[in-house]
């Protein structure tokens, strides 16, 4: 890959790109090779500030837009992400390190999500029903809400602004997005296309920087009154707790501790297959990600082998090399974490079966890799089969049925994705009721899920919202009910029941 010069970026609000208030910057470097890739104005309260007004000003003519025509600007969007993916995706292997079918992957879903709301544009359903009362309509309609704080991860940086920012416009609310400060190259790429595909200035104003300076602004700012967060349950928890005071709506999609259970009768090629696509697949970065595998006793010696040697053929890389399977971390303090559940792993007396250890050599020196690491004999307890790591670990965990399975996959704080391989319909329809997750495969590992359904978990993972599929509507409307009285009389409702 050749060096890039490092470019300076600037925020966008009111659709001016300007620098932060304070002129600080950070830079941010490339995973796979430690190079310097940006620098990104470094804000603070008053540029979110600024954003916020821009946001709340562009409101008064945005939610005045029809509905279907917001939704051609979408599909223009998505028609732009489509022309551009090739380049966004070599971007995304750069700034994130994610391998390019991966990147291409994470671009196509903002493409679909663009479309499948450019398309709600034409619904946007609400109801229409009797009223008690003669000559008298009834009706409730979605009402757009105001001005949107949409704090987004690195780990899938266009799917996921995709997942928030797409159906906030459609409902008529404007934006303000702070990207990741990984990721801040696609988070400008994102809203530069939006401008492009003819969101009007100040609808979508972007404001990079950190957590603790731009996030907690938007969070405990009075003029933003939805705050949407894929991130950490530690966060998601300070963010429900800053937001309190203003009564915010907050969506949160937070961590996952998924498990893939394979029970005697499965296919064990198609297992292996999903648990590796699963476990590794984004280098573990993933909060579908498998990072638990039940195997029933009478699978296990024989799942455990396939697996190690599936798990020693992935060939570790830059994103943008072909034939790499498995890209980089995403930084050092990421790489770190991943090495010392290695080492929490070992000492609690699991069986460290491969990897185990920063990647160094062939080409690898400078970026942060992590070899992909199983652990077996792992007990249910251990922190190792608790806690995320977000890493390219795995967790063998041995099980006698479908009922202590499904006890272990449940015995834990999160519950985001959850599969079961098996070929007994029986039991799979049993594992599809008792899992304890807002998603479930059968027959298939725990990433993958598609636009058009909602995304989502339950207990630890979240605060009862979903985002994509119908459900995201309900994060960024409100339902107003209507009454109309056209009997020309004041009729009152409970009281004049009768004739
Ligand atoms: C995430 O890791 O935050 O189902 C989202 C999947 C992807 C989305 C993952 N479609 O794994």
């Amino acid at each position: 890959m050749a060096t890039t010069a490092t470019k300076t970026f600037k925020n966008l609000i009111g659709g001016e790109w300007v620098d932060a208030a304070s002129g600080d910057t950070f830079e941010t470097s490339i995973p796979a090779t430690g190079e310097a890739l940006g620098v990104f104005p470094r804000s603070g309260a008053e540029d979110v500030d600024r954003a916020v007004e821009a946001a709340k000003a562009a409101f008064e003519e945005w939610r005045l837009v029809p509905a279907p025509r917001r939704g051609e600007i979408l599909f223009r969007f998505g028609q732009l992400l489509a022309e551009r993916k090739d380049d966004l995706a070599l971007l995304m292997a750069r700034e994130m390190g994610k391998v390019i079918p991966e990147a291409a992957g994470d671009v196509q879903e903002a493409i679909d999500m663009s479309f499948y709301m450019g398309g709600e544009g034409r619904r946007l359903f609400g109801q229409t029903t009797p009223s008690e009362l003669p000559d008298k309509f009834n009706m409730s309609v979605r009402q757009p809400i105001g001005v949107i704080g949409v704090i987004t991860p690195w780990n899938f940086p266009i799917a996921i602004p995709s997942w928030k920012i797409a159906p906030a416009l459609v409902c008529g609310n404007t934006v303000v997005f702070k990207p990741a400060t990984d990721t801040p190259l696609l988070g400008e790429r994102f809203v530069e296309l939006l401008a492009e595909a003819g969101v009007p200035p100040g609808v979508v104003n972007i404001v990079h920087g950190g957590g603790g300076a731009v996030g907690d602004r938007l969070v405990r700012h009075p003029g933003v009154p939805v705050i949407t967060l894929t991130g950490s349950r530690e966060t998601g928890v300070e963010v429900m707790r800053n937001a309190a005071d203003n009564l915010k709506h907050i969506h949160l999609e937070l961590g996952g501790k998924n498990a893939i259970v394979v029970l005697d009768d499965a296919d064990l090629d198609l297992a292996v297959e999903g648990i590796v696509w699963s476990a590794f697949g984004t280098s573990g970065q993933r909060c579908t990600a498998a990072s638990r595998v039940i195997v029933q006793e009478g699978a296990y010696e024989e799942l455990q082998s396939r697996l190690v040697a599936a798990a020693e053929r992935l060939r570790l890389g830059p994103g943008w090399e072909d034939g790499v399977d498995v890209g980089p971390v995403i930084n050092q303090a990421a790489l770190d974490k991943i090495h010392s559940y290695t080492g929490i792993g070992v000492d609690e007396g699991a069986k460290l079966l491969t990897g185990g250890e920063v990647a160094g050599g062939n080409g690898l020196g400078d970026g942060f890799f992590y070899r992909p690491t199983i652990f077996g004999d792992v007990e249910p307890g251990m922190r190792i089969a608790q806690e995320e790591i977000f890493g390219p670990t795995t967790a063998l965990l041995r099980v006698r049925d479908l009922d202590e399975a499904v006890r272990v996959s449940n015995g834990i704080e999160f519950g985001l994705s959850s599969s079961i391989f098996t070929r007994d319909v029986n039991k799979a329809f049993r594992a599809m009721r008792d899992l304890e997750a807002g998603i479930t495969y059968i027959n298939a590992g725990t990433i993958g899920a598609e636009v058009h359904l909602p995304f989502g978990g339950v207990k630890g993972t979240g605060n009862g919202h979903r985002e994509a599929g119908q459900a995201a509507l309900d994060v960024f409307t409100e339902w107003k009910s209507i009454y109309v009285d056209y009997s020309g009389k004041l009729q009152k409702a409970q009281i004049d029941t009768s004739e």
